[in-house]
């Protein structure tokens, strides 16, 4: 965990045979990454942007199970732009990174695995409160 970087992508688990593919999300290889929510963001349109926000304390992984789409990031000043288009890999999002999910294909489906719960709390809304943070 501590050696990834936002926006990095971890190539997960693939177990294949005649019969299709199995992947595989295990927290045991994200040392202090326990998983306490699953979600996923699906039947978005080409022009929906997701996003636009960021949390105090939630990490997470957005994997693109189906289609593609663009993740946009900025953390610690530094900005990215990742395109999620693998159901073989999954994208590091860590605390205090803003995030705009956009570009969806017809078919994209985003599985994100998350470190807590939903609480609203967590979430900065504003672009210009983000910035604030030290
Ligand atoms: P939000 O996180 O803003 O979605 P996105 O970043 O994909 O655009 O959440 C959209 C709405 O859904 C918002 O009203 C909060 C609500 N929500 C929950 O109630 N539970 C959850 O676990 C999540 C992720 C969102």
């Amino acid at each position: 965990m501590n050696s990834l970087k936002f926006g990095d992508k971890v190539s997960l688990q693939r177990i294949e045979d005649a019969g299709g593919t199995l992947t595989v999300f295990d927290s045991i290889r994200f040392e202090g990454f326990e998983i306490r929510r699953i979600y996923f963001l699906h039947e978005m349109r080409d022009d929906s942007v997701r996003g636009r926000h960021a949390h105090f304390n939630l990490t997470q992984f957005f994997i693109a199970i189906c289609g593609s789409f663009t993740v946009d990031l900025i953390h610690k000043g530094e900005s990215k732009q990742v395109i999620a288009d693998s159901s073989k890999e999954a994208i590091y999002v860590p605390p205090v990174t803003w995030r705009v999910l956009s570009g969806f294909s017809p078919d994209a489906v985003c599985l994100v695995v998350a470190s807590e719960t939903y609480d609203e709390g967590d979430y900065v809304r504003e672009f210009d409160d983000f910035t604030k943070i030290p």
